[in-house]
């Protein structure tokens, strides 16, 4: 079920049953040449979609811009500072708390959140054991889960891409958005094939490291065919995480 189809009288009658809630989380950033600005929001959203409609896990409006401040020099990118992104999470979180929730599970979609999702949970934490959350909160579990780290999924984008797979703007990444949205696959020529690697810093530093904006992949073997296997491996282990999850709080990430 998603929230935003949802009446408050629906979402009601799911505190009965469970209190945990799927949040997807994204960035939107430049992917490179031929990836779109969303996929890293578009992974986690459309993978929660399914899952939510497999589960019946309650699945919550995408946060669709992360901390993506290293990509700022490339047109169409947006970012919240690491400090904005923690009040956000911990806003979004403690308004469910209100009404009951008390599992919260981040389905993630890019690396440049983690370090900042990480620290929201501490914060949100550090509210309870402080004293200083809301008398009617209860114990929270917040619970970060990367789509692509899945045994299944780490196997079959190796499989599908070997060495070309990436960290940026990856083959896997841009499969999946082809295969959600066929309407809007792009082609472009890329020079050279497998974009280079390296550390990331600030904005100039990763646009003269990584002039097209991608890091160590060659996504124009990004095809909607590998997308619906990604898409359907995605699925099958989310679900399974999530099901465990809802039940007694323990994921596999
Ligand atoms: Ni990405």
């Amino acid at each position: 079920m998603q929230l935003q189809l949802a009446t408050w009288q629906e979402v009601e009658g799911y505190l009965k049953s469970s209190t945990a809630i799927m949040i997807p989380i994204g960035s939107t950033e430049q992917h490179g040449p031929n990836g779109f600005i969303g996929t890293d929001a578009l992974c986690p959203e459309v993978l929660a979609k399914a899952v939510g409609e497999e589960t019946g896990a309650l699945v919550a409006p995408t946060l669709s811009i992360g901390m993506a401040q290293h990509h700022l020099g490339f047109s169409g990118s947006i970012t919240l500072r690491p400090t904005t992104l923690i009040a956000v999470v911990q806003d979004v979180v403690n308004s469910l708390a209100q009404h009951g929730f008390d599992r919260f599970y981040f389905l993630n979609g890019h690396g440049g959140n983690i370090a900042t999702l990480s620290a929201a949970f501490s914060e949100i934490y550090a509210e309870s054991s402080l004293g200083k959350a809301d008398s009617n909160r209860p114990p929270l579990v917040c619970q970060l889960r990367n789509w692509w780290d899945g045994g299944g999924i780490k196997r079959l984008s190796a499989e599908l891409f070997g060495d070309k797979e990436g960290s940026h703007a990856t083959c896997s990444e841009i499969s999946l958005t082809y295969y959600a949205y066929p309407d809007h696959v792009k082609q472009a020529e890329m020079t050279p094939g497998k974009a280079p690697v390296g550390p990331i810093y600030d904005s100039s530093d990763y646009r003269r490291r990584f002039p097209d904006g991608r890091i160590g992949s060659d996504p124009t073997h990004a095809s909607v065919e590998a997308g619906e296997r990604i898409f359907k491996t995605a699925v099958e282990e989310i679900a399974g995480d999530w099901r465990r999850f809802a039940a007694n709080g323990a994921s596999d990430a």
